[in-house]
């Protein structure tokens, strides 16, 4: 770092370690060549159509023509919506307009999705943490215990990378404790995968929740950037002070557009039916091989497991072009990998890969 940018950089930035995303890790890879079933990404590259018409003039900054068919389809009223650059804007959206620099904390339950923490760090916001307990159920008396200590409680459902959905009496529990000194946050970027579980239709109720979506994952989207938050009217009004003048580029609106249309949203139900089914089969053939278990549950589109040759598994499968994700770092998730569900074609390969790596092995002790 040069002495000038080492003087002017912000202090809570010298020591922060950039999320590590799966496209960093793999920079430069090729989705033609290797496989790609560590981001938690669908393998579905569907057709749109762009019409340039407009993109001499800037776009709107909540297009109508996203707005009101994500909200018939979240079932929420048009003003408790906003849209923003994938789920992750909206994390540091929140985290900017509810949280003081310097002073405030938010709130998370590791092992958790890693953007919650890095947003905070990057704004100078404090991050607590109340562990998962060893079922990955909310440790609720931890949890409790940061009232008027932290003005956003972090909840992820389906669970990154865990595929936990929160028990409902444990969130409602959450809501009510922190009613009137945190917004509790419940991300469901993966809610499709696990519909029955959402919380939106709870949005009535409790002032203080807050929903994140995106079309990330189920519908296939990841590539346009476009996510969601759903909340009441006043916290929406809040964020809109926050968020910048033009954040959804017109070819995003469009593309957004097709996918909530009767079509669209059918192609996505369609996506979802398959990728359970997918699931369901590498479920059963991961646990034939030797000393594997799965770790966690399965609501969403990824499966994670333990093995104690992790390392010699990520290693055997890079140097064959078909890449997951270690999640041995997060806490209570040593010797874990994360296995996004790919195609059947994608998928056989992984696991006839692991046949070989399975076959190269003594029998372990
Ligand atoms: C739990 C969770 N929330 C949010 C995101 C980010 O979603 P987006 O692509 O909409 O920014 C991810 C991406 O992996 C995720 O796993």
């Amino acid at each position: 770092m040069s002495d000038l940018v080492n003087k002017l950089v912000c202090e809570n930035l010298k020591a922060l370690k950039p999320y590590e995303s799966a496209r960093r890790i793999f920079a430069g890879g090729d989705s033609d060549s290797e496989i790609w079933l560590n981001a938690n990404e669908s393998p579905f590259a569907n057709d749109y159509d762009v019409e340039p018409a407009h993109f001499n003039r800037y776009p709107d900054c909540q297009p109508p023509s996203v707005i009101l068919p994500y909200a018939e389809y979240a079932g929420v009223e048009k003003d408790q919506i906003v849209v923003t650059r994938g789920a992750d804007e909206g994390i540091e959206l929140l985290i900017r307009t509810f949280c003081t620099p310097g002073k405030d904390s938010i709130l998370i339950c590791p092992p958790t999705y890693g953007m919650y923490a890095i947003s905070a760090e990057t704004c100078n916001v404090g991050v607590s943490k109340a562990v998962l307990n060893e079922d990955f159920s909310l440790d609720i008396d931890t949890i409790k215990t940061f009232k008027n200590k932290v003005n956003l409680v972090f909840i992820c459902s389906p669970n990154n990378p865990t595929g936990t959905s929160v028990d409902k009496a444990q969130l409602t529990e959450v809501l009510e404790h922190f009613a009137d000194s945190a917004l509790v946050v419940v991300d469901e970027a993966y809610i499709e995968f696990d519909a029955a579980n959402t919380w939106t239709k709870e949005l009535a109720q409790y002032p203080n929740l807050v929903v994140l979506r995106t079309l990330s994952k189920a519908f296939a989207l990841a590539g346009i950037r476009c996510g969601f938050t759903l909340a009441n009217q006043d916290v929406i009004q809040s964020i809109m002070k926050v968020i910048a003048p033009y954040p959804m580029p017109e070819p995003v609106a469009q593309i957004a557009a097709q996918a909530l249309s009767p079509k669209g949203l059918a192609l996505m139900a369609e996506q979802v039916d398959y990728l359970h089914g997918q699931k369901e089969h590498l479920k059963q053939q991961l646990t034939m091989f030797p000393e594997v278990t799965l770790v966690g549950d399965d609501k969403a589109n990824f499966i994670l497991f333990r093995h104690p040759l992790k390392q010699a598994i990520m290693d055997f499968l890079v140097a064959n072009s078909v890449l997951i994700r270690d999640q041995s770092k997060q806490i209570n998730l040593d010797n874990c990998l994360r296995i996004t569900l790919g195609n059947q074609q994608q998928n056989e390969k992984l696991l006839s890969l692991l046949t070989d790596f399975f076959a190269q092995q003594e029998p372990l002790a």
